[in-house]
């Protein structure tokens, strides 16, 4: 094993943890400027620099041996500095005539990842915890907007809860059907709308459509045909206001985002700011740090629930 770094029994011990409860896609091990992540088969490596490939894939050679898993497929995916330069992972070791699609399963809930989508394969581990709540939680009528391959919105159809997912990405909206399909529920049966999520705020609340749990995890930045850019440090305020022109009485929203220049007191201070300027007040709870990243690492979220 390379000498920086150890699988140290309280990682194997979150290992057996997580396939205990059927999950086998979670991220293994945290280094500076890289990290490597178990998805279901495969393992993917990621990386600042080329320079520390070697040293990932020495370290999961160690990893047979210690946890018995051994990995059909090892992928790598730079990490680069400027977004516009992001690109899919590549095959590292493995047969490539596999077919780049895959499943995972996050306590027994099944989603499709797909390695030649570009740089994300189809799901954000980050989220552990949220989805594990909604699938635990949802009622009604659920929300989930930038809702990319639906995995929120499978948690909650699974809950009971009728669903709409909204994005701009008609391609991840399909995926986000197939991950319906996937468990056994039935898309026709919920709602999927490829529009920008700005456009759709006011339609709903015009439409008088009202919802009991609203997922707002918008990217850092994007740019859509019809209102052009969206960065989430500059639009967070505005859309927290639309999101609670449908939020239900005493309905609840999961602010979320990987924005490193925001944190969750911002996300707490911007969500005050909203409430106060639509005249309604809520309370705020913590969510938990995914346990298998970093203190720090992963997205900043909190959860509001509005009061009566
Ligand atoms: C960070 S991902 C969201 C991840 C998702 N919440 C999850 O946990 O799987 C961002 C998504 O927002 C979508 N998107 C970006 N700008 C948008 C907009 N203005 N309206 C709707 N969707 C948008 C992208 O297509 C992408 O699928």
């Amino acid at each position: 094993m390379p000498d920086n770094v150890s699988l140290a029994p309280p990682s194997l011990k979150l290992w057996k943890k997580f396939e205990s409860e059927g999950t086998n896609a979670f991220r293994i091990c945290t280094l500076s400027g890289a990290w490597i992540e178990r998805l279901g088969a495969d393992l993917l490596l990621s990386y600042q620099a080329e320079s520390l490939l070697p040293e990932l894939l020495a370290w999961c050679a160690t990893l047979p041996a210690l946890t018995g898993f051994v990995p059909e497929r090892v992928f790598g995916r730079h990490l680069p500095v400027r977004n516009q330069e992001r690109v899919s992972p590549v095959l590292l070791e493995g047969d490539a005539e596999l077919p780049l699609f895959t499943t995972v399963t996050e306590a027994g809930v099944r989603f499709g990842l797909d390695f030649s989508a570009g740089y994300s394969a189809g799901l954000f581990l980050d989220q552990r915890h949220n989805r594990s709540w909604v699938r635990q939680n949802a009622r009604g009528r659920f929300l989930n907007t930038f809702s990319y391959t639906c995995s929120f919105s499978v948690c909650a159809a699974l809950a009971g809860a009728e669903t709409l997912s909204i994005d701009l990405s008609r391609k991840s909206l399909s995926r986000g059907e197939a991950n319906f399909v996937l468990n056994g529920l039935s898309p026709e049966k919920h709602r999927f709308f490829a529009a920008d999520v700005r456009e759709s705020f006011p339609r709903l609340a015009r439409k008088g459509e009202r919802f009991d749990t609203i997922i707002l995890d918008p990217p850092t930045f994007s740019t859509s045909h019809t209102r052009g850019r969206f960065r989430v440090e500059d639009d967070m305020g505005e859309l927290v206001q639309a999101a609670l022109e449908v939020t239900a009485p005493r309905g609840r929203l999961l602010i979320s985002t990987n924005c490193t220049r925001l944190g969750v007191r911002d996300l707490e201070r911007i969500c005050r700011m909203a409430l106060k300027l639509r005249r309604l007040s809520g309370t705020f709870s913590p969510t938990l740090p995914p346990e298998d990243f970093p203190r720090g690492e992963g997205a900043s979220c909190v959860w509001l629930q509005l009061s009566a």
